[in-house]
């Protein structure tokens, strides 16, 4: 089947919806999600928005802390645009429906998290990812101009190589021309054609195998975009959160950041409040920081576990600020107003991604990025925390500004090669994706990780190469199914991470290796971009031009 529209957004979080709900009112908008459209990492958002709102606030001091967190790669002016976006933002997050927690005198309730040296993070108590969800999908359903298409995978990005007439004519910068889409409910490969293409696909959290995102986060946008050619950037930098929870039954349930804003202290088994040995800030030193801290707590001890303690606190204002945390623990046995919490860091965010210039246009014409599957600059080294709903949104706004001008003169290809599985078969060896899942999960874990060195790269490197030829060589035999896919898109994110923390060789914000233990301004002051025809380079050879925070 063949399905026609003028906007194509691959992904149902904060960046997808937002830019649907500009868009459909300059066109048709086809949504496209791999599971039910709430589920996606935007509905696990606990902490919130950051945004400059208090008094004693300002758009500098959030720039400049952006740019701290950062390690000083991040693009100055992709800083400014989301800083400055913030109110503006927000007010149209409320006026789609969302409700913001207020106190009582009416204003809205600010909360504090690391990195930051203000209060200013928006939040819905702790479910700020839910109600956001909740009034994004609640004013898509209300517009005629969208239609969100559920357990529909998007496997491929079509661009010339696919146009069957004009593939001999293939043009230098490839153009995406729309997606191949797998139903998933009919398991039929269909086509969806677009004037321009969204990815807003979200993280790849499950690269890793412990992690605080849903299993949706499997680095699909950024395989695409990088097999169709787009510059891809700065995937050394996964961010690890540093307080996951550690109970079984738990899956690494997330304990926001702002319970350690609102007082919570990190303790060793011993008891000893370790932070102040590693950061004037303590609880509340970048995350980066705070994570490896951890780790290095748990390398020294051999515990399991830190503890996060928050029995000090008032548990009544600690019951009403994080309800759905306190229940959580709750429901497994543990009354944190009264334990302290088991936590371990978890691989929580994506700082890099699909490279994008200010208006989220990548290098392939026609395809757009936003959100956590971008690489826009604004995160450089480290992520300041709650700054990626808030770039989700801001990014959507540039591209829907710059989209709306693109579609006017955009076209639709008549000719195009149909999805062929002429000689391959149905896979009856589910084994060996589960297995070969694991596989990559654990060398990214145990060699990739929170520390790395040389040698673990070098046989993580190794694996990950003998891994991705097996998928691959599967993948040609083997009909097109959502788990052969993830599988597949799991490898390349792998592989591409595996080779940025090989080819810095330093150790800035979350990149830290024990054979470069310092960082070097002198060389490595840059962000590390990577295309599948030119290998890794530190400067873009083409129209997206950063200048980085030097
Ligand atoms: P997502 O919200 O992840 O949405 C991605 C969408 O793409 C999903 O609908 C998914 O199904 C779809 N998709 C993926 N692949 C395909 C495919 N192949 N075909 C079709 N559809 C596909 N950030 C903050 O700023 N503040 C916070 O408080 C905060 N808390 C967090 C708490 C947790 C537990 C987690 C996991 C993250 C948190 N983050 C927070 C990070 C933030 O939630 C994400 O970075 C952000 O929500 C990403 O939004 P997005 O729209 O880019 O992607
Ligand atoms: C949290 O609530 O700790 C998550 C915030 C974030 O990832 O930005």
């Amino acid at each position: 089947m063949i399905q026609e529209t003028d906007f194509l957004v691959v992904g149902s979080g904060i960046a997808g919806l937002s830019f649907a709900l500009k868009a459909a009112q300059q066109g048709t908008v086809a949504v496209l999600t791999k599971k039910q459209r709430a589920e996606s990492n935007t509905n696990y958002a606990q902490g919130g928005i950051a945004s400059v709102i208090g008094p004693d606030d300002s758009f500098d001091l959030h720039i400049r802390d952006t740019l701290t967190a950062g390690a000083g790669l991040c693009y100055r002016d992709a800083v400014e645009l989301i800083v400055k976006n913030g109110p503006e933002r927000l007010k149209e997050l409320m006026d789609w429906g969302v409700q913001f927690s207020r106190k009582e005198n009416g204003s809205l309730d600010l909360g504090r998290e690391g990195g930051h040296s203000k209060n200013r993070i928006v939040h819905v108590s702790d479910l700020t990812g839910r109600e956001v969800e909740r009034a994004l999908i609640n004013a898509v359903k209300e517009h005629p101009n969208i239609a969100v298409y559920e357990d529909h995978v998007a496997l491929e990005i079509l661009t010339e190589h696919h146009l069957g007439e004009t593939s001999e004519k293939a043009a230098k910068i490839p153009h995406a021309w729309g997606v191949y889409v797998l139903d998933a409910d009919k398991n039929r490969v269909d086509i969806f054609l677009a004037k321009i293409v969204l990815l807003a696909s979200g993280g790849s959290g499950h690269v890793y195998l412990h992690t605080t995102n849903p299993p949706i986060a499997t680095g699909d946008g950024i395989a695409m975009a990088y097999r169709a050619g787009a510059w891809v950037g700065n995937l050394e930098f996964m961010q690890f959160h540093p307080t996951a929870l550690h109970l079984p039954g738990a899956n690494y349930y997330l304990i926001s950041e702002a319970v350690r804003g609102f007082g919570g202290i990190l303790r060793n088994s011993r008891g000893d409040a370790f932070m102040k040995n590693y950061h004037p800030l303590k609880e509340l030193a970048p995350r980066d920081i705070v994570a490896r801290a951890i780790d290095a707590e748990l390398k020294k001890s051999g515990d399991p576990h830190v503890f996060l303690d928050v029995t000090h606190l008032n548990p009544e204002r600690v019951k009403e600020r994080f309800p759905n945390i306190y229940n959580f623990c709750l429901s497994l046995g543990l009354d944190l107003t009264r334990a302290q919490i088991p936590v371990v860091p978890a691989a929580h965010y994506m700082c890099g991604g699909v490279v994008t210039d200010l208006q989220a246009r990548t290098s392939v014409s026609g395809l757009y990025a936003s959100g956590e599957v971008a690489c826009t600059g604004v995160h450089g080294a480290n992520r300041l925390a709650s700054n990626s709903l808030l770039e989700g949104l801001a990014f959507s706004h540039q591209a829907y500004l710059n989209a709306v001008e693109h579609i006017k003169t955009a076209k639709i290809p008549k000719v195009l090669h149909e999805w062929s599985e002429e000689g391959l078969v149905n896979s009856d060896e589910w084994v060996l994706i589960s297995h070969n899942r694991v596989e990559i999960q654990t060398v990214m874990w145990d060699y990739v990780g929170i520390v790395r060195s040389n040698l673990r790269l070098e046989r993580a490197a190794r694996r990950m190469n003998l891994l991705l030829n097996e998928i691959e060589d599967f993948y040609k035999r083997t009909k097109v199914s959502e788990k052969l896919v993830e599988l597949r898109n799991l490898a390349t994110v792998a592989k591409l991470i595996i080779g940025s923390a090989r080819y810095r060789r330093e150790s800035r914000g979350l990149h830290f290796t024990t054979d470069y233990p310092e960082r070097d301004d002198r060389f490595w002051k840059h962000n590390t971009f990577s295309h599948r025809d030119f290998g890794f380079v530190h400067s873009l050879p083409h129209s997206i031009v950063w200048d980085e925070d030097l």
